[in-house]
């Protein structure tokens, strides 16, 4: 596996492995990678020539100092565990390499970004889609690995595409939990044990809601997770919204739309988590 830290040089690569004809997969990851990530990493070896892993944490899309500040940075691990993995190139850039001039551009993907994470992470989306056509464009791949963690960033991404017609196939994966069913995440390192244990309630309680819903309504639903997490004070329900799984807007009856969600963010101490359930009705 090569490592990569110039643009210039992906670029030079990238054109390579374009006249050969091969196909190019990418995994943009902002590092700390876990067995979620490793999932995407493994699929787009099976299915692309060539596989190119970003590892940047990516400034724009924090809207928070601190959060920028304590994101886990572990890329010497992150590089050991590509290459075991098959990945052809870790691409571990500078901010300068990823924005050499300051990116003024600002995305509209109404109205999935006027919901749930929008509003609570103001700027939030406008960075992702800043990086993450700044790295289809260096890396020119024909297939894009995202995690269905990140719902609605995924569904936004796809939005992207659709906007400015990347020839580009997103493709989605699967949430990969734990034994008890905690969903991986980069920021569960931030987790105390006990918080650890604590946290465990959010995914427990998503799991439980899904034997719920024939005799709940849609709002009531919503309430009993709320209340369900909120319960013995360690936790915080940020937001719980059960929405169309294709627009991302709220549903008020479960005959609203074919693919509800229920996306969540809990704090667990100073730790934002986020999980969601794809529900079947
Ligand atoms: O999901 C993430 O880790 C990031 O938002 C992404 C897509 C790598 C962009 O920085």
């Amino acid at each position: 596996m090569k490592i990569v830290k110039k643009t210039s040089e992906l670029e030079v690569l990238v054109s390579l492995f374009k006249e050969l004809g091969l196909k190019i997969g990418l995994v943009p990851t902002m590092g700390a990678l876990h067995n979620g990530h490793a999932s995407l990493v493994k699929k787009a070896v099976a299915e692309n020539d060539v596989v190119i892993v970003s590892v940047f944490v990516n400034p724009t899309q924090f809207n928070n100092k601190n959060d920028l500040a304590t994101y886990p940075r572990t890329v010497e691990a992150d590089c050991a565990l590509l290459e075991s993995l098959g990945a052809n190139i870790a691409f571990t850039p500078t901010v300068e390499q990823i924005y050499p001039y300051p990116d003024t551009r600002q995305f509209d993907f109404t109205p999935l970004d006027k919901v749930m994470e929008g509003p609570m992470r103001p700027g939030h989306f406008n960075g992702v889609a800043q990086v993450v056509s700044r790295l289809f464009d260096i890396a020119q791949p024909n297939k894009a690995y995202f995690g269905e963690k990140d719902y609605q960033q995924l569904a936004i991404i796809r939005e992207m595409v659709r906007q400015f017609n990347y020839p580009i196939e997103i493709v989605g994966c699967p949430i990969i939990r734990e034994a008890d069913g905690m969903a991986l995440s980069s920021r569960n390192t931030l987790l105390s044990a006990k918080e650890r244990q604590i946290a465990v309630r959010i995914s427990q309680t998503l799991a439980k809601s899904q034997s719920l819903l024939k005799e709940k309504s849609v709002k009531e639903l919503q309430q009993w997770v709320i209340d369900e997490i909120n319960k013995g004070g360690e936790l915080e329900v940020e937001y719980y919204e059960i929405v169309n799984g294709t627009t991302l807007q709220p549903i008020s009856s479960w005959n609203d739309c074919d693919n509800p969600v229920g996306c969540i963010t809990v704090y667990c101490g100073k730790v934002r988590l986020i999980d969601n359930i794809q529900y079947k009705k």
